[in-house]
């Protein structure tokens, strides 16, 4: 007989992203339209195992919509690794009565949802991470809103670099990912963006450009760096060594996960939201709420954190044929 699913839990786990408390929102939501109660876990996989937890109200679930970080707090936990751990948490789950849960948040996210479901507690992920490195969906929340933000410090960053006419190097996020990076730089035309994805040679990827570049007229350059390609003290050094240039160099940090999340994450969380209970509705679970070509698909986990995605080289390739580089 197909399971009832009457009260379900809802975690944010791992880095936090603009557009978590957007996807805990429509989770509740989605969750109360079809009839269950929605308990919030704090703190992650931690607090699942803590038995730390808030019974979610509609009266909680105003005013978060376009609100930074997660109301239900996340953590990185180290005990739901163990089986002891997982075994406490199956025991909470089955103390507070959850037919479910809902996980949000990235490749870690999704091992925990793994390990749990294998346990037999029906769980269904949801991607929500500003680094946009999970394989199995185009998209995760917070990507836009990440971007934008490093976007808008980078246009004051030229601001004070084109009226010095200087050379800056900004660090941005991304793990061991590049299409923060990426995009950003196109965003705001670096001369020169390093990605892990794009093997380094220094002369042709960041010497050679800033050189057409000044040939062409220009007297400040903008060079981008994802942390997963090196580190942007470094290589603002080898420009000083390389060119004479006396770079100025901002690594971006956690500012990137902050904010109010776009209308893009918003809208997406609040689609993902919506599928992932109306799967535990339907009667399904075991699956992550992913987005190809633009629709909502259900990915199971195990196949899920199989899944690679590769960045779009092409938009390097833009770059390179718009910076000066060639
Ligand atoms: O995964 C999100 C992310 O912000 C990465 O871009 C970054 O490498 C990492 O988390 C930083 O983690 P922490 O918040 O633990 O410093």
């Amino acid at each position: 007989m197909e399971k009832k699913f009457k009260r379900i839990g809802v975690l944010t786990s791992g880095g936090d992203s603009p557009g978590m408390n957007a996807a805990v929102r429509s989770v509740a939501r989605t969750a109360m339209h079809f009839g269950m109660e929605c308990v919030g876990i704090r703190r992650g996989w931690q607090g699942l195992i803590n038995s730390d937890f808030v019974v979610l109200t509609p009266e909680m679930m105003r005013h978060i919509l376009g609100t930074g970080g997660t109301i239900l707090y996340t953590a990185r936990s180290e005990e739901f690794m163990t089986e002891k751990g997982r075994e406490k948490a199956v025991n909470t789950c089955k103390m507070l009565g959850l037919d479910g849960i809902v996980a949000i948040g990235g490749d870690g996210t999704f091992r925990g949802a793994l390990e749990l479901s294998r346990l037999g507690v029906p769980v269904m992920g949801i991607p929500a991470t500003i680094d946009n490195d999970i394989g199995c969906s185009n998209y995760t929340i917070g990507f836009d809103t990440a971007c934008n933000t490093a976007i808008d410090c980078i246009d004051k960053l030229r601001d004070t670099m084109q009226s010095h006419e200087r050379c800056s190097v900004v660090e941005v996020m991304g793990r061991h990912a590049g299409f923060l990076a990426l995009y950003v730089g196109l965003a705001v035309g670096a001369v020169s963006v390093l990605i892990p994805e794009h093997e380094l040679n220094f002369e042709e990827d960041v010497v050679k450009p800033i050189q057409n570049s000044r040939l062409a007229g220009a007297t400040h350059f903008m060079v981008v760096v994802a942390e997963g390609a090196g580190s942007a003290i470094e290589i603002g050094k080898k420009i000083h060594e390389s060119l004479g240039l006396d770079p100025r160099v901002t690594v971006l940090g956690h500012i990137q996960r902050g904010g109010a999340p776009t209308g893009r994450d918003r809208e997406t969380a609040t689609r993902m939201g919506y599928y992932a209970v109306k799967a535990f509705a339907e009667g399904r679970s075991g699956s992550v709420i992913c987005t190809q070509e633009g629709s909502i698909v259900e990915i199971p986990i195990e196949e899920a954190l199989e899944m690679k995605k590769q960045l779009p080289m092409v938009r390097y390739e833009i770059l390179e044929a718009i910076s000066g580089a060639r």
